[in-house]
């Protein structure tokens, strides 16, 4: 009861509560009655319940609230989890061993044996529960080199084969338990809705029907039985289905956005995976760092306890996001008694896990939070903990498969891959071309098929999936040495020439292109195309058609994209998502026998429609469920409308923003004199022979800035347009430039400018964030063309410097204007 009045007080002076007219509901009221009911079917026996109600009478309040907050290993030392009793830890995406993301397979055991061995330690008098570890195991165990990189969710959606999803399962458990790992945050269940979303891929299928019949096979595959205990002795690890609820309906796909959506369309389409989630005896369940009718859900307890813990009676833990507390309203990082009143067990504080101990400890000593919440959370965590049999289990290493690196990549889990990759792939065209005579003389060119990280995606080593090279995926097979394997193995002959430029006339081509890795919402879009360099490929084939080359177009995508000119281009066209490690299973499909008869079925139908323009509304040009089989070979083709149905991609007022610039837009360094030229992609990075280094630097979200830093002479940082910008309007409207900068080092000079424009600007350092506001009216005075500008932004540098960019837009919000000095 207490619980609800601590809710009524929060609500009640924020005028929330008591404005609604009678009969209407506030903005992301839910009504439970109207959800379905499941039954969770995890048992405990009483002697497990008699031990964890011991436990609990046993702990201080510290302890308690320990085992309440989860650390990542970034930022918490096994002598933290001593200390501090916490309950979990967990690697987010770029943190590995000793602070290095690429730390070889016995580095993670060790340092869970470390934080094992912490956990444990009783000489303090606490009850040592031991800790959890959980990692992002989203496609194989994909943070560490060597494991099995299975195909993305988005891709075994076009399998429709929830028995293949088991053994994905299965073997990716397999390899997390030889890491001495206990949990991973999978598997996914979004139900996406606007493939603008950079998350997208993470999805299974926008079906909700689809995603349902995935969701209890994965789990049999990670977990075991639904009601199985005693996961640990069986190779098995706890899952976790995410993000609930509704992370795929927020409005034009914004990741962490909101869902603007009926309570109807929240239960039918994102809440139905829950239901064989739930029955399915899922350990953990994510909340999501979306909001729904503009309440962030991490500190929603209508849905988080009356939903779903009280309705769908779900008896794992709930478990945060990545700080997602601090973006509940009146929380911040290090305190949000919200998030555990609206029902989280356990809070993801990775860098923040102290002060949230502590406020925690606060809240609850001055009566904010009640015990019986906690007292409830707590036997939660320890009844999972109970089940994966985690009390008596010893070590880490001293585990079943613990230490087994045979494990990780072994030939059996990559031949699960290929499997996949085979079934996932989903045939649009083929005028008759496939499947490849295995005698054939083969060009295999673009920039994608000799390049694993791109067939990888995110969520591969590094959080992004960026800054790897081939020597970070040991044993994997890339697009083009699976081809090469498939055509010599036939007694044919295959050339790499990634600009199509061949040595020797081949008999057919396969071009391979498509999307670079990206992870959350430096995935977003603005519409569904690629950027403008990524289809230079598009060229090549149109190039080798009009040579009368045949020509197979293979896309390695997180989503179906307007690729119309490349349909056109191409005599046959195979996606292929984001395939992972194995890449041979490409070739298994596209290479027939050496009559150029199927070696394989090709069975991958679309788990989502294909778009028509890239305008994310503009309707259907393959349906949901499309796919062409070898029945379907040698189909005529009538070009297709090459109209995008949008400018150009890209929001046209915010040119640079998390990290990098809009789409197809490049950002640049060069020389004074025009003499050198570096586009900045991925960082660290260098330009000008050393002299500017360019890294990350977080501003709004996590390295949503980038930093430079000029040793001395001159130097300029220009951001490119796809195509002349026309800000004309803007400019006549008294719009600004918009820069967020943050000065550590003033340069000597600066001047800010468009083409052909200059304006002297004096730059202090005072290494915080500013957005300074230059009138584009001044631009236009020193001589820019408002019509037709190339470069829509330069900053130029003289001297030594180091200066951040958080943001480049267009708008009127200045904190501090520059003054526009006579031309
Ligand atoms: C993501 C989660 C992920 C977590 C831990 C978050 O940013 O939204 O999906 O499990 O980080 O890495
Ligand atoms: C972490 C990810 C996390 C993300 C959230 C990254 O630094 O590595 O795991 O999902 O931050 O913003």
């Amino acid at each position: 009861m207490k619980f609800f009045r601590t809710f009524a007080q929060v609500c009640l002076p924020l005028g929330l509560c008591m404005a609604q007219p009678a009969g209407a509901d506030a903005p992301g009221t839910v009504h439970p009655a109207l959800w379905p009911q499941y039954r969770y079917p995890v048992t405990t026996d009483a002697a497990t319940e008699a031990r964890i109600a011991d436990l609990l009478r046993r702990m201080t309040l510290e302890e308690k609230i320990g085992q309440m907050v989860q650390g990542d290993i970034c930022c918490t030392t096994p002598d933290d989890v001593r200390q501090y009793h916490l309950g979990a830890v967990l690697n987010g995406g770029n943190s590995g061993p000793g602070g290095d993301d690429k730390a070889l397979a016995p580095e993670w055991l060790k340092l869970a044996d470390a934080y094992w061995a912490a956990s444990t330690d009783r000489l303090h008098g606490s009850v040592g529960i031991p800790v959890i570890w959980g990692t992002d195991a989203v496609h194989g165990h994909s943070n560490i080199i060597g494991a099995t990189l299975f195909p993305h969710n988005i891709a075994l959606g076009a399998t429709r084969d929830p028995a293949l999803i088991e053994r994905i399962g299965a073997a990716t458990a397999e390899e997390i338990r030889a890491t001495g790992i206990d949990w991973t945050f999978a598997p996914t269940v979004t139900v996406p809705q606007d493939y603008r979303w950079g998350r997208a891929y993470e999805g299974y299928s926008s079906d909700p029907a689809l995603v349902s019949r995935f969701v209890g096979a994965m789990l049999r595959g990670l977990q075991g039985p639904a009601n199985g205990h005693d996961l640990i002795a069986q190779g098995k690890v706890i899952a976790s289905t995410k993000h609930f609820i509704g992370d795929g309906a927020t409005t034009d796909g914004i990741d962490q956005g909101n869902a603007a959506i009926s309570e109807a369309a929240l239960r039918d389409i994102h809440g139905a995976p829950y239901g064989p989630a739930i029955k399915g005896g899922v350990a953990t369940i994510m909340a999501s760092f979306s909001s729904w009718q503009g309440r962030k859900m991490t500190g929603n307890a209508g849905l988080l306890t009356g939903v779903l813990k009280d309705r769908m009676q779900f008896g794992g833990l709930v478990v945060s996001d990545w700080n997602a507390h601090g973006q509940v309203e009146g929380c911040t990082n290090a305190s949000c008694a919200q998030a555990v009143l609206a029902g989280i067990d356990m809070v993801m504080a990775p860098d923040s896990w102290k002060d949230m101990v502590t406020s925690l400890i606060a809240q609850t000593r001055a009566g904010v939070i009640p015990m019986p919440r906690i007292d409830e959370a707590v036997t939660r965590i320890l009844r999972v903990k109970a089940r994966l049999g985690l009390f008596d289990a010893g070590a880490p290493s001293t585990r079943p498969l613990a230490g087994q690196w045979g494990l990780l990549g072994s030939p059996a889990h990559r031949e699960l891959a290929r499997e996949a990759v085979r079934k996932s792939l989903v045939m649009l065209k083929n005028t008759g071309v496939l499947p490849l005579r295995a005698t054939t003389r083969l060009l295999v060119a673009g920039d994608g098929a000799d390049d694993i990280s791109r067939a990888a995606g995110g969520w591969t080593i590094s959080w992004q999936g960026t800054g790897l090279t081939k020597a970070d995926f040991p044993g994997a097979t890339s697009l083009w040495q699976g081809l090469k394997q498939a055509v010599e193995a036939g007694g044919g002959h295959a050339e790499l020439a990634p600009d199509g430029h061949f040595t020797q006339r081949p008999d057919a081509a396969v071009v391979v292109f498509g999307e670079r890795p990206y992870a959350e919402f430096q995935g977003d879009l603005k519409s569904l195309q690629l950027t403008p360099e990524l289809t230079a490929p598009w060229e090549t084939m149109r190039r080798l058609h009009a040579q009368h080359i045949p020509v197979v177009a293979v896309m390695l995508t997180g989503r179906p994209l307007f690729v119309n000119p490349a349909l056109n281009a191409a005599d046959a066209f195979v996606v292929a998502w984001l395939p992972g490690s194995e890449g041979a299973g490409l070739a298994d499909v596209l290479v027939g026998d050496g009559k150029g008869r199927p070696r394989y079925a090709l069975t991958g139908k679309l788990p989502t429609a294909w778009p028509r323009t890239a305008r994310a509304d503009d309707g259907a040009l393959f349906p949901f469920g499309y796919g062409l089989t070898w029945h379907d070979h040698a189909r005529g083709w009538t070009n297709l409308s090459e109209d995008a149905g949008v400018a150009a991609a890209g929001d046209a007022r915010r040119w640079f923003a998390n990290g990098q610039p809009s789409s197809g837009w490049s950002l640049r360094v060069e020389a004074a004199d025009g003499s050198a030229s570096t586009r900045v992609t991925a960082v660290p990075a260098d330009a000008l022979g050393g002299r500017v280094h360019i890294s990350a630097r977080d501003f709004a979200v996590q390295e949503g800035a980038r930093r430079f830093t000029v040793t001395g002479g001159a130097a300029t940082i220009a951001l490119m347009p796809p195509a002349p910008l026309n800000i004309a309007r803007e400019t006549n409207g008294d719009v600004l430039l918009l820069l967020t900068l943050r000065v550590a080092q003033a340069p000597l000079h600066a001047s800010i400018g468009a083409t052909h424009a200059d304006v002297p600007v004096a730059l202090t350092e005072a290494d915080r964030w500013v957005r300074y506001g230059l009138p584009l009216k001044c631009l236009a005075a020193h001589g820019a063309d408002m019509t037709s500008l190339n470069e829509a932004f330069r900053l130029s540098i003289d001297g030594p410097g180091d200066i951040t960019i958080g943001e480049v837009r267009l708008g009127n919000d200045a904190e501090q204007m520059l003054p526009c000095p006579n031309p």
